[in-house]
């Protein structure tokens, strides 16, 4: 019987891959079996550490530093990935960033800050989706395949006091990707999101240990009890990166303990 969730052969890039879920995905794919997983993070030692440990587990993986805010840095970064390895099969775009304060319950409402910080948010939330998605996507059409995979918050459709910004940075990912699955479907290239909420990664961890009576109010509203885990993640990018989501495209999947449901 043939593995419908097998990567065989394919290229992936996974963006801001240095550790939390990114790594996991990285991680998944390998072990599923694509020719190579790039691993990319702002951080090379990061993503070196990831490649490393993919590699020692026998799986391929390479790192690649390179900030997805930067255009012709990804441009770049697509370019040498393709003379490497061949055409990029598979982006998961994972690199983001909340931007919330660690030491606080609540980040600072959006009128208490302005473009030098809202800026950063767009930047990497949604300028880094634009950037690295116009990177892969001219080989993409050229072969005729495609798997685009975009990693949202469920603050993108529920709202988050003090995530105003990283909300529409994240619910412009969702526009733009179901904007460019109808560009992109009859060239055989599918675009999707998974909506995630509370996952335990680097990004929350320290700061919902610090603070159990929130965690405990948080998971009051998750039909599923627990917060969740990168492989949670991984696994539905997985399933949207493989052949057995060929004629999915445009979706966003919620992977979110039933905090929220799809209509
Ligand atoms: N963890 C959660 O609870 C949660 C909830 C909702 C959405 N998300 C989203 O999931 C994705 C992964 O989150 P995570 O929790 O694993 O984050 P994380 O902070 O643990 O890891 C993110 C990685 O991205 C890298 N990165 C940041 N900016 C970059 C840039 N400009 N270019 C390249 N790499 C960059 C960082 O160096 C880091 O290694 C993000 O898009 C995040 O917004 C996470």
């Amino acid at each position: 019987m043939s593995d419908l969730l097998s990567l065989d052969g394919r290229i992936a890039l996974v963006t801001g891959a240095g550790q939390g879920i990114g790594a996991q995905i990285s991680r998944h794919f390998a072990e599923h079996g694509a020719r190579a997983v790039i691993v990319n993070d702002y951080f090379l030692d990061r993503a070196q550490a990831v490649a490393d440990e993919i590699t020692a587990a026998g799986g391929s993986a390479f790192a690649v530093q390179g900030d997805v805010t930067d255009h012709a840095g990804m441009k770049a970064l697509a370019e040498s990935v393709r003379e490497a390895h061949g055409p990029i099969d598979i982006l998961v775009n994972n690199a983001g960033n909340s931007g919330a304060n660690p030491a606080a319950d609540v980040s600072a409402p959006f009128w208490e800050t302005g473009p030098e910080t809202w800026d950063s948010q767009i930047g990497v939330n949604f300028y880094g989706v634009l950037n690295s998605t116009a990177a892969v996507v001219p080989a993409m059409i050229e072969h005729g395949y495609g798997r685009i995979v975009t990693i949202i918050s469920e603050a993108s459709r529920y709202g988050d006091p003090g995530l105003e910004v990283y909300a529409g940075a994240k619910a412009g990912a969702a526009g733009f990707t179901r904007a460019t699955a109808r560009a992109l479907g009859r060239h055989g290239v599918t675009a999707n999101c998974v909506a995630i909420a509370a996952t335990l990664t680097p990004a929350i961890e320290d700061r919902l240990a610090q603070n159990p009576e929130r965690l405990k109010k948080m998971m009051s509203k998750y039909v599923i009890r627990r917060p969740g885990r990168p492989s949670d993640v991984a696994n539905a990018v997985l399933f949207l990166a493989s052949d057995a989501a060929e004629y999915i495209t445009g979706q966003t999947y919620p992977v979110n303990g039933g905090f929220t449901f799809n209509l």
